[in-house]
């Protein structure tokens, strides 16, 4: 059992809050829809509501408390790349998605992980990128909206797309009522995602990412 585990891909959640994008992966990983395994999740906020269900779901739980390190966003990322390693998520055998985490990624951090980091974003990209991003759809007055998986690169939102999902706004939508919408798919999209990288679909060409059958 042990070698097997070892065998697999290694997965690491980061989180910042709620967590119910890491719970929709967890429980697709439970359901035996995606090969891997779900090795750490790691929080930047002690008190964020997804360390419980994670340690609900039988996932180790670690904290690195973004309050220790203001300003020190390298080594921050080191702290990080380091629990990442102590759970075997290493840059050959692992995948880290970045599920309502509410840090700027490093340079560093991102040529070691290179195209081995997701995230979710609440818009199609390359609309509306950056926080806030179903206020600033409902602002704009867009009709239709939704979110997006895609690598992470040095830009803000602006990696290669894999999966994206749309609905859409209707003139009585708010912000909270669209970010209910969109959460609603992006429970879909991610996990699905990570089942494409898991199953070795993704083909990354330049900017442009091919979901092979
Ligand atoms: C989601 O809307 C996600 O798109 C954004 O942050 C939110 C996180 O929600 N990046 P949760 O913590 O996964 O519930």
């Amino acid at each position: 059992m042990r070698n097997k585990i070892q065998l697999l891909l290694q997965l690491g959640i980061l989180i910042s809050g709620r967590g119910s994008n890491m719970e929709s992966i967890l429980s697709a990983i439970k359901k035996r829809k995606i090969p891997i395994n779900p090795a750490v999740v790691i929080s930047d906020k002690p008190n964020a509501k997804g360390l419980a269900i994670a340690k609900k779901l039988g996932v180790q739980t670690e904290i690195i408390d973004s309050a220790n390190y203001k300003g020190k966003r390298q080594q921050y990322d080191k702290e990080i790349i380091s629990i990442l390693r102590k759970y075997k998520v290493t840059p050959t055998n692992g995948l880290v998605c970045l599920a309502g985490f509410m840090r700027i990624v490093s340079p560093h951090f991102i040529k070691k992980y290179k195209n081995k980091i997701l995230n979710i974003h609440p818009a199609i990209l390359p609309a509306f990128p950056g926080l806030n991003a179903q206020k600033q759809a409902i602002r704009f007055g867009v009709k239709f909206s939704g979110c997006t998986v895609h690598f992470v690169d040095e830009g803000v939102d602006t990696g290669p797309i894999i999966l994206q999902e749309i609905v859409k706004v209707s003139n009585r939508d708010t912000e909270k009522t669209l970010s209910k919408k969109i959460l609603s798919k992006e429970h879909q999209i991610y996990p699905k995602a990570v089942e494409l990288f898991a199953r070795k679909k993704i083909l990354i060409k330049g900017r442009k990412v091919k979901i092979q059958d």
